[in-house]
Parts: C-alpha cells; sequence; structure tokens
C-alpha cells in the first residue's frame, strides 16, 4: 500500500498526465507517490514514462475511468490525498467524425470519478479530510469561438461549446461544479488554452506538421489558416496544475494560458522556418513549399484565448517559456525521436489519417502532388 500523501492521476499516460508525472518524480522535486490510472487508448503510451516505471513511487493501474470498481478498489488501496484527472478523449476532429466514445469518456467517466471520489471523501477524517482535493483539468474549449477582437476568456465567461469535444468537457466541467456544490467534494477546475511540447500525440496541429514536414508531406491547413488558437507549452501546463493542487481555494476554477495567440498560419511558418533552420540538408526546403490547404473542419472555431491574470494573481503562476522557446524545444525534441513518433503512429494511426485526411482534398502523398498555398499571399 503506498503512503497516505501519494496521488491518484488518470491518463496519465497522454500527453499532458505524463509531462506532469514526468515532472512530479523527477529529482529534487517532491517525489511522493503517484497512480496512474489509464485506459491505454490510442493516445496513451506507456514508453513515455519508461524513465520511472521502475520506480517504487509509481504504480501503473491499467483500467477504465468508467469502471467504478476498479476507481473505487484504487481509492481504498493506494488512499489519495488528491485526483488529479487528465483522462479524455482530446481530439476534437475525432469527436466529430465518432463523439461516442467522447460522451462516454469525458461525461460518464467524470461522473464515476466524482461518484467515487464522493464515497472515499465521506470516509476521511481529520487532516486527510482537509487535505484531499479533487482537480479536473478542462480546456479552454468550454467557452466557445470568440471574434477578433473579443476580450480574451476569463473564469466567468459563459459556457458555449461548439464540438462535440468541447460539449462534453463542459457537461464533465459541469458535474464536477455541482459535486463541489452540492455534496461538498473539494473540487477544483483548471480550463487552460491549447498545449505544445514533447510527447504529443501526432494527431493535433503541432506534432503533426512537423512529423509531416519532415517526410516531405503536404501540409493540411483546414480553411483559411487564419483561426487562432492561445499556445502554451505542456511543462508550464504541468507547473500551473501543481499551483493549483498546492494553493487553490476550494470550488474555484483557473484558467491558464500562455498568452500567445497565433494564427495556424503564423505556427505552421514557425516550424517550417525552424526546420529550414535545424535541418539545413532537408531535401524539402524550405519547408514552407508543403503548406496546403485543404477543407475546413465543420464548425471550426475562429478564436480562442485566455486571460491567466487570476492563476498570477491569487498563486503567482507564469509560464516559463515564451512560444519562441517552447516551439524550438519542441522542434528539437521531435527531430531527436523519431522512433516514438514511429512507434505511436503505426498501426491504427494509419487509418484515422485515412478518415480525417482523404476526403478533405489534400495532405496524403507527397507534396508534388497537391495544389499549393502560398503563405505569403494570404497572411
Ligand atoms: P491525450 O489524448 O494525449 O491523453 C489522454 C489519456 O487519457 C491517454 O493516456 C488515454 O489512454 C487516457 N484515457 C482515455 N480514455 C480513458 C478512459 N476511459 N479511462 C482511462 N484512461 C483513458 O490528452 P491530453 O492532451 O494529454 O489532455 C489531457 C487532459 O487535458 C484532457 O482532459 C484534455 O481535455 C485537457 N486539455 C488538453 C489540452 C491540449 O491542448 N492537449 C488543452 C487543455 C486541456
Ligand atoms: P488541434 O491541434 O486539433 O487543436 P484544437 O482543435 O483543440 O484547437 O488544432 C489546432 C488548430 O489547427 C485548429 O484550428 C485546427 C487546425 N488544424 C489544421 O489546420 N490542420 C490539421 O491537420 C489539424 C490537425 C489542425
Amino acid at each position: 500500500m503506498n503512503s497516505p500523501s501519494s496521488i491518484l492521476v488518470t491518463g496519465g499516460a497522454g500527453f499532458i498526465g505524463s509531462t506532469f508525472i514526468l515532472d512530479w518524480l523527477r529529482p529534487g522535486a517532491e517525489r511522493s507517490p503517484i497512480v496512474n490510472l489509464d485506459k491505454l487508448t490510442y493516445a496513451g503510451n506507456p514508453e513515455t514514462l519508461a524513465s520511472i516505471e521502475t520506480s517504487p513511487l509509481y504504480t501503473f493501474a491499467h483500467g477504465d475511468i468508467c469502471d467504478a470498481d476498479l476507481v473505487r478498489s484504487l481509492l481504498a488501496r493506494h488512499q489519495p490525498r488528491a485526483i488529479v484527472h487528465f483522462a479524455a478523449e482530446s481530439h476534437v476532429d475525432r469527436s466529430i467524425v465518432g463523439p461516442d466514445a467522447f460522451l462516454r469518456t469525458n461525461i460518464d467517466g467524470t461522473f464515476t470519478l466524482l461518484q467515487a471520489a464522493r464515497a472515499y471523501f465521506q470516509g476521511l477524517e481529520g487532516d486527510k479530510r482537509k487535505q484531499f482535493r479533487f482537480l479536473h483539468v478542462s480546456t479552454d474549449e468550454v467557452f466557445g469561438s470568440l471574434e477578433a477582437n473579443d476580450p480574451a476568456f476569463c473564469e466567468t465567461t459563459p459556457y458555449s461549446p461548439k464540438s462535440p469535444y468541447a460539449a462534453s468537457k463542459a457537461a464533465s466541467d459541469h458535474l464536477v461544479r455541482a459535486w463541489a456544490h452540492t455534496y461538498g467534494l473539494p473540487a477544483l477546475i483548471t480550463n487552460c488554452s491549447n498545449n505544445y511540447g514533447p510527447h504529443q500525440f501526432p494527431e493535433k496541429l503541432i506534432p503533426l506538421v512537423l512529423t509531416y514536414a519532415l517526410r516531405g508531406k503536404s501540409l493540411p491547413i483546414y480553411g483559411d489558416g487564419q483561426q487562432v488558437r492561445d499556445w502554451l507549452y505542456v511543462g508550464d501546463h504541468a507547473s500551473a496544475i501543481r499551483a493549483v493542487l498546492d494553493r487553490g481555494r476550494l470550488g474555484e476554477t483557473y484558467n491558464i494560458g500562455g498568452n500567445n495567440q497565433r494564427s495556424n498560419l503564423e505556427v505552421v511558418l514557425a516550424i517550417c522556418a525552424l526546420l529550414d533552420e535545424l535541418v539545413p540538408k532537408s531535401a524539402y526546403r524550405p519547408h514552407r513549399q508543403l503548406l496546403t490547404y485543404v477543407q475546413d473542419r465543420p464548425g471550426h472555431d475562429r478564436r480562442y484565448a485566455i486571460n491567466a491574470r487570476k492563476i498570477e494573481r491569487e498563486l503567482g503562476w507564469r509560464p516559463a517559456e515564451s512560444f519562441e522557446t517552447g516551439l524550438r524545444k519542441t522542434v528539437q525534441w521531435y527531430l531527436d525521436n523519431t522512433e516514438w513518433v514511429e512507434r505511436v503512429t503505426s498501426g491504427a494511426y494509419r487509418d484515422w489519417e485515412q478518415t480525417n485526411y482523404t476526403d478533405r482534398g489534400g495532405a496524403r502523398g507527397s507534396a508534388r502532388d497537391q495544389m499549393k498555398a502560398d503563405p505569403e499571399v494570404t497572411r
């Protein structure tokens, strides 16, 4: 049995959860025991956690957050002082093609966890009861889409989710708030902007563009490429979650963002420029020649932007990376870890590429086969 100061993480084999765990167990950090409950969907890669796999402080539980018996038994056995809930289906395009898994994991799964956490919390006494936290990791996409001049999302912005993914995350946030309000569950919610960094599954924009460009495949820009996202380096998200877990006020929501609004086109061009510099012998230089406009995402949110003043003011959290430093680190990591990419993108991922990109009129096959976009013209 782990000590009472352990924490239970869900979805810790995914992009952000694994970053959080590696940071939690890094030499010099707090290093209290951590239990990782993960179903290992296509997005979960235990290999990311290989360096801590045999640590006595790390326990992996392979399973589904919708499995109430499993969640109950993990809580009973490990007596965690907190649950940090990352597990989710997280890709908007997949939610459009097949929303079922999103409703199941993001809504039913969160409900299952909340019920188990509530029963567990009711049985706690004294300091253990005072200490306990349920931290729900959510997204800025619950707030919907901004126009160019709208102010950034703050914690009081009304929810207006537009995609099946965003709707399922909004539903889970509402459940967490209801469990805090009605049953007194000591919950916290974080709503973060788009993350990027090492170990991100290459279905998301930044790693997709990076890995395609390295192979000379055309780079699919949805619609006009002028959609704006507010990018945060994943290590900064992990440190923000730490701050909220340690010092966040119970029942509160904290928006997390890096104040790095960029259009998709700007992001892709920045990646291409870094690749031109870091892979000077590439046959595909200049990489920007690979840009290809493809059919837009249905219901595509135009702009997200986060006002992160509350977490800065109350908890003293600030991102350590600028977009430029974080992107450079990310590009270098993907250049150094091509085998990781090969392994995670084999098998079923190929089917997903087929599903998502074949009918968009671009992005498959070699660059020469595609109609090219001139980024200068549309900038
Ligand atoms: P991810 O898709 O990389 O990883 C999700 C992890 O959850 C995987 O390891 C997967 O195996 C696991 N999982 C999925 N269904 C499960 C289930 N039913 N039971 C147990 N485990 C299951 O996701 P991510 O990008 O690391 O996102 C983590 C969390 O952060 C999500 O809740 C997401 O909504 C939120 N978030 C993500 C971003 C972003 O830019 N990626 C931004 C803000 C918030
Ligand atoms: P994504 O990484 O899927 O994150 P989200 O949809 O959660 O913001 O996409 C980021 C932006 O990049 C979004 O506006 C959609 C766009 N995009 C493309 O233009 N081409 C692509 O192939 C992908 C995957 C995304």
